[in-house]
């Protein structure tokens, strides 16, 4: 099977992915949950899978979001690579692509050689999947900006990929919103 992966623009390409979005994080299911209420950077760029032309619904199935920062690590300057809103339409899982599209980001990130490690936040129920697909646990503490201020985020679990830098403790400024 050869799956079409498309890199674009993160704001010119919200529209297409909105719908996607809306499908698998309702509003009003994301409101009641502990991170309903955290304001979220947009992606610098989105990974984008349609599903074949000939399935019995054609459109977008999967997205990745790609962010780049320069964050601090024990209080030291670091480029990394964020990813965040992984998700795929729920009539096309378990065919890979959210694997592909991850793969797809991952690569992207390593073609910028500043950047030491990604990082993404998941669910405790998601942690699983992406440590099979090499992520790590980061055991240490993650700070971020919210509209009121800096605060602890720890709404979710920080998981990085390690490129040079192999992350494990420490404490991490996101020195942004988070994503
Ligand atoms: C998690 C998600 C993105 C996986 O997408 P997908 O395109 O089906 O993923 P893939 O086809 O690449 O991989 C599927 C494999 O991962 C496994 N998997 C899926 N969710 C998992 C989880 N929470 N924990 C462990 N394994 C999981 C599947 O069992 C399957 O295993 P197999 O290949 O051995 O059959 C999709 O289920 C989804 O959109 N979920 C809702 C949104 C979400 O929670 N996103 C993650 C945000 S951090």
């Amino acid at each position: 099977m050869s799956i079409e992966i498309d890199i674009l623009n993160g704001d010119a390409s919200w529209k297409q992915v909105a719908p996607l979005m809306d499908a698998v994080w309702p509003r009003h299911v994301v409101e009641k949950l502990p991170w309903g209420h955290i304001e979220w950077a947009h992606a610098d760029l989105r990974v984008l899978i349609d599903a074949p032309w000939d399935s019995p619904q054609p459109g977008l199935a999967c997205h990745v979001g790609i962010f780049f920062r320069t964050i601090t690590w024990d209080g030291r300057k670091v480029d990394v690579g964020g990813i965040g809103g992984v998700a795929t339409r729920e009539d096309c899982r378990g065919h890979g692509y959210a694997t592909v599209a991850l793969n797809a980001a991952v690569q992207t990130m390593r073609d910028h050689e500043a950047i030491r490690f990604a990082l993404l936040f998941c669910e405790p129920h998601n942690e699983a999947f992406y440590q099979a697909r090499g992520w790590h646990r980061f055991e240490g503490e993650v700070y971020a900006e919210q509209p009121e201020g800096r605060v602890r985020f720890d709404a979710m679990a920080p998981l990085v990929f390690d490129f040079t830098r192999k992350p494990r403790d420490g404490v991490i400024d996101l020195c942004g919103l988070p994503w």
